[in-house]
Formats: C-alpha cells, sequence, structure tokens
C-alpha cells in the first residue's frame, strides 16, 4: 500500500522542528514506517542546494530562489519522496512547495501564478496528503527563534517581511482547506500535540 504525504509549515519559530519529532515518534508508536525530511534538502544535490540558498552572504535574484527550490524540489521527490511512498512509508516533510508561495511569493513577491505553473511542473499532479500550517504571529516566532545559531538568509529579513510570509501561507490554505489544517502555534506544545494527535486520528 502506498504511504503518506505529510509537509509542516509555518514561519520560523512557530515550532516545526519539535512537533515534526514528536510526530515522526507517535506514527511509529502506531505502527507506521516513516521517513523524515526537509527542504530545500533531502538529498546530497539538495543539501548543497540549501548551504546557497541559506548563506546570508550570498545575493540572488527572487526568481533564481524560487527556481533553486523547485530544482531541489524535484531531485527530492525524485529520489527520496516518491521511491519511499511507493515502499509504504509515511513521509513527513518539513516543509514542501506551501513555503514557496509563503516565502517566495508572500515574502519576495513572485508571482502566484507563476509558482503555480512551476509547482504542476515539478510535482506531476503529486500532493501532500495533509499539511500542518504552525501558524503563529512574527513577533512571537521571532522571540522563541532566538537561539544561539547565527540568523539565515530568510531569517535576517527585517520589516513586514514575516506577516506577508505569514498571509501567503493562510491564502494558501484558505485555497486548499481540505488538505491544509492550520494549528494556532501560540497555544502550549501540549495542547498543540492534543490538536495533532486528533488530526492524525482522522488521517
Ligand atoms: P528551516 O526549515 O526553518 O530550517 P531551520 O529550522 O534549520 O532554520 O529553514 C529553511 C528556510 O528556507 C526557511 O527560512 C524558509 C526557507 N524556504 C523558502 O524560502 N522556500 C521554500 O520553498 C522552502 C522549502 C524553504
Amino acid at each position: 500500500m502506498r504511504g503518506k504525504l505529510i509537509t509542516l509549515e509555518g514561519i520560523d519559530g512557530a515550532g516545526k522542528s519539535t512537533h515534526m519529532a514528536w510526530l515522526a515518534a507517535h506514527l511509529r508508536e502506531n505502527g507506521r514506517a516513516v521517513r523524515e525530511t526537509r527542504e530545500p534538502g533531502g538529498t546530497a544535490l539538495g543539501e548543497r542546494l540549501r548551504e546557497i540558498l541559506l548563506d546570508a552572504q550570498n545575493k540572488m535574484h527572487a526568481e533564481t530562489e524560487t527556481l533553486m527550490m523547485f530544482a531541489a524540489r524535484r531531485e527530492h521527490l525524485q529520489l527520496v519522496i516518491e521511491p519511499s511512498l511507493a515502499r509504504g512509508e509515511w513521509v513527513i516533510c518539513d516543509r514542501f512547495t506551501d513555503a514557496t508561495f509563503a516565502y517566495q511569493g508572500g515574502g519576495r513577491g513572485v508571482d502566484w501564478e507563476r509558482l503555480r505553473v512551476l509547482e504542476a511542473w515539478a510535482q506531476r499532479g503529486l500532493e501532500p496528503d495533509l499539511t500542518l500550517l504552525f501558524d503563529l504571529a512574527p513577533e512571537i516566532g521571532r522571540q522563541r527563534a532566538q537561539d544561539a545559531r547565527a540568523a539565515d538568509r530568510f531569517e535576517q529579513e527585517q520589516g513586514d517581511f514575516y506577516q506577508r510570509v505569514r498571509a501567503a501561507y493562510l491564502r494558501r490554505a484558505a485555497e486548499a482547506p481540505s488538505r491544509i489544517k492550520v494549528i494556532d502555534a501560540a497555544r502550549t506544545i501540549e495542547q498543540v500535540r492534543q490538536h495533532l494527535a486528533d488530526v492524525m486520528r482522522a488521517l
């Protein structure tokens, strides 16, 4: 039986990583074979593209950035996601195409319709079975994300960049309400887990 693709989304600091680890453990406890992966990245080439994309020293045009995200994604789909799903594994992916709509579309202003063309081209009809959108006000995300690491190229963005990213995520959720579940990430970890457990039971 074919596995399922679950993607996790949200602005930086929304708690995706914490919830991803819990979700993977929860699914394994329920007898699923789980493959955890991330974007940009997930393959040898994709991880090299990730380094270039996140390196705060690099400057690049927003459309170049967009195409590199999709290049990494195509490689990831071909080498990891599709084969894992075919083997019956559940693939949990830290970010996917909704992030491109949010960051490159909302954040950088790349045209939404052009993103749709690239989405169709790269995914060839494959859609996540479920997307968990951890929604949080950017001010709270910023406070939470204050960790020891240096800010990457996206985390350095100032002003209303993250407001636009958040709004674009919510627009995507409104366009695909049955696929994208909006999770209020301002609540406690325990409350969010309860919500996640309910969503997984339904899936
Ligand atoms: P992130 O997933 O937050 O990793 P970490 O938790 O290690 O910081 O970092 C990935 C960054 O890439 C994030 O700032 C969002 C950005 N991104 C895009 O701009 N577009 C995309 O399509 C994807 C997948 C990620």
